[in-house]
């Protein structure tokens, strides 16, 4: 059977000059729209929240807007985990924790419901990809701020070019695949 690297690989395609030229872009669709593979990689990022036995040992998966909630709430259903989405500024209607961070050009603001992790509890964040590490340092920022603690980080691709796991520092991450 293919495993999951080999369906990576294919399923994964480069769009050239996307969204600008000289950017090439991932575009994990065709992987999406593959019920094999997707279940794969679900069950391959779902594995940092698993102990020997293959129970599940966290409390919540976080996902980041957009891309992050396509493979975190599948990940949480597979660990028996709740789902919690860290989103775009604006768009969560309770109280929120938000946190700023700095792009290319201008600013990014991420939050998270006040009340959507509780203190001690255990969370693995899970996204697409892992550039210049800065959704994620600003995730894990937004966990703390709710009393959570990050146990893991699984993205199904690690751009490794850029400082990203240098940014996320001592937390364990698992990256499917990196290019
Ligand atoms: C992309 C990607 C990651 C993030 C990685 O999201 O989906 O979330 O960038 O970059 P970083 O490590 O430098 O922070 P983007 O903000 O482009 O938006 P989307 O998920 O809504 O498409
Ligand atoms: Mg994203």
């Amino acid at each position: 059977a293919e495993g999951v690297r080999a369906a990576l690989e294919r399923l994964v395609r480069d769009v050239p000059d996307f969204p600008e030229p000289g950017i090439v872009f991932k575009d994990i669709t065709p992987l999406l729209a593959d019920h094999k593979a997707f279940s794969q990689v679900v069950e391959a990022l779902a594995e940092m929240g698993r102990d020997e036995s293959g129970a599940g040992v966290v409390d919540k998966v976080v996902g980041m807007e957009a891309r992050g909630f396509i493979l975190a709430a599948p990940v949480a259903l597979a660990l028996g985990a709740g789902f919690v989405p860290v989103r775009k500024a604006g768009k969560l209607p309770g109280e929120t924790h938000a946190v700023s961070y700095a792009l290319e050009y201008g600013e990014a603001t991420l939050e998270l419901h006040r009340d959507a992790v509780a203190p001690g509890e255990r969370v693995l964040l899970v996204d697409d990809v892992l550039a210049t590490g800065g959704t994620v340092a600003a995730t894990r920022q937004l966990v703390e701020a709710c009393g959570g603690v990050v146990v893991g980080v699984a993205v199904l691709m690690e751009l490794g070019f850029l400082p990203g796991r240098e940014t996320v520092g001592d937390l364990p991450l698992h990256a499917l695949m990196t290019i």
